[in-house]
């Protein structure tokens, strides 16, 4: 195993870049941050040490008011951190091996013993004094949620009663779920099959009820097995999604519109879907599962290669090259078939035909405010403006991709956020200039709890002005 004094380095480090503004996935694929035979462990403690920045950073300020240089400062912070984070976070040292770690990493980065003493006797003392100390700090609202002071004053405005609640499941382990693939097998069938492995579900039943989708396929595994150990994953039976996100291709696909679609296609029409914002793919292979589960109950099942395209077109745009590769990756392991566009679904007459969409998927970039538990950077990487600007770009989306949709055609606009202003506002704005838009029924906003992520959808129709 590799010395944790190496790791704490490491952590230290990727930690300060991520307060200087790099996302974590970002700074922990760079070799020259982060060795990649260190990834896994500085993965790992970086993620419960961005969990409880804020709290360890009202401790460094409570035990040494005059700020240390900026890497004692990260490696003293990163240890506090680790100190007051709960046990479950992957830690299986005591907290002394943790204060000696940390020395020797101290000691490896400077020559001189002052910088190691600093942290020496500032450590030991947080551990003599830790309950009074907590106390203290607890009286500062960024340390006892570790989230920013305005973060936590906005959610309070937006989410009175629910706030609190918001930020305790953003501090919370995500849970592994699936969506189970249905154009392959049923859910019951599935649900056997990972009894088979022992493989747990989280309360299934009630993950089902509260997603309220059409045809729930969302299952939330108690335990992250691999994923490729799991029953069937290079056949595709199932792909990995939070239940959230599920509900975005159950709304926009809902039974009932499928079978106008399909009704549609009876009639000599091909049925074109756009996923506006398409990687990894997540959503475009789920609307593409949609699609075939309701051919195939309609007799017009498209199973073959010349089939493909017969009844159905489903089209995803993709404004980075990087990413897009990922769509291509996940059509490929669930045998589909797409047309990926790497373009700015912005400039919408650089990549439309002209003919329109039955069903469009804006799944807009945003500030992911509603994914935290899974990227704990996030919370210190975004800025006040941050969800304000992203609403402005929202709605330019919701408003350029209109025009590509047909007639009683149906566009879901979904963000990964729990901020109004990439929401509701966005969704009463466009409600107000788009006088051929009319709200549907969709769920709006899911509040991030243990069983899924935060979440928002809004769903329209075109109707005659
Ligand atoms: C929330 S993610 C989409 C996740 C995806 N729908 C899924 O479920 O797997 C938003 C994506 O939109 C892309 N994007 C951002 N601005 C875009 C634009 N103007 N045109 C096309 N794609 C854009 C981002 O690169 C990012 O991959």
């Amino acid at each position: 195993m590799l010395a944790l004094s190496l790791q704490l380095g490491a952590t230290a480090k990727a930690v300060a870049f991520v307060m200087a503004g790099r996302s974590l996935s970002d700074v922990l694929q760079d070799g020259s941050v982060v060795k990649p035979d260190l990834r896994a462990g500085v993965q790992a403690l970086s993620f419960a040490v961005l969990r409880n920045w804020g709290m360890a950073r009202a401790l460094r300020e409570l035990l040494a008011p005059r700020e240390p240089m900026p890497p004692v400062d990260a490696l003293l912070c990163t240890a506090l951190a680790l100190l007051v984070s709960e046990p479950d976070s992957g830690a299986s040292y005591t907290d002394f091996t943790l204060v000696n770690q940390a020395v020797d990493a101290a000691k490896a980065h400077s020559k001189t013993r002052t910088s190691s003493s600093f942290i020496n006797a500032t450590l030991r003392r947080f551990l003599r004094e830790r309950e009074a100390l907590m106390q203290q700090v607890l009286q500062n609202e960024e340390a006892q949620y570790n989230h920013p002071q305005w973060w936590i004053d906005q959610l309070r405005r937006e989410q009175p009663h629910k706030w609190q609640a918001i930020l305790a499941a953003n501090q919370m382990k995500p849970s592994l779920s699936l969506r189970v693939n249905l154009a392959k097998t049923t859910l019951v069938a599935f649900t056997e099959l990972l009894a088979e492995q022992a493989v747990a579900l989280q309360g299934a039943e009630s993950t089902l009820a509260q997603t309220k989708l059409d045809k729930g396929c969302g299952l939330v595994l108690q335990d992250a097995p691999p994923v490729p150990s799991l029953p069937h994953y290079a056949e595709g039976w199932f792909s990995v999604q939070d239940v959230a996100a599920q509900g975005a291709a159950n709304q926009l696909l809902s039974d009932e519109f499928l079978l106008a679609l399909v009704a549609r296609a009876k009639q000599g029409h091909k049925i074109r879907v756009l996923d506006a914002c398409a990687a990894p793919g997540g959503k475009t292979t789920h609307l593409i599962e949609r699609l075939l589960q309701a051919f195939a109950h309609a007799g017009m099942p498209v199973l073959s290669g010349e089939d493909w395209g017969k009844h159905f077109e489903v089209i995803a745009l993709e404004v980075d090259a990087k990413r897009a590769k990922r769509i291509h990756e996940n059509l490929s392991r669930l045998k589909q078939r797409a047309t990926v566009k790497i373009v700015d679904a912005v400039n919408v007459a650089n990549w439309w035909d002209g003919v329109p969409f039955d069903a469009v998927l804006l799944d807009a970039p945003c500030t992911a405010s509603g994914i935290v538990r899974r990227h704990p950077d996030v919370r210190w990487l975004r800025r006040e403006s941050d969800a304000d600007a992203m609403g402005q770009l929202q709605l330019l989306m919701l408003q350029s991709l209109w025009a590509a949709l047909r007639l009683h055609g149906r566009l879901l606009y979904a963000t990964c956020s729990v901020f109004e202003a990439e929401g509701a506002v966005v969704k009463q704005r466009f409600l107000q200039v788009q006088s051929n838009a009319k709200a549907l029924d969709s769920h709006g906003l899911w509040l991030p709890s243990s069983q899924h992520d935060g979440f928002y959808d809004a769903l329209f129709e075109k109707t005659p002005a």
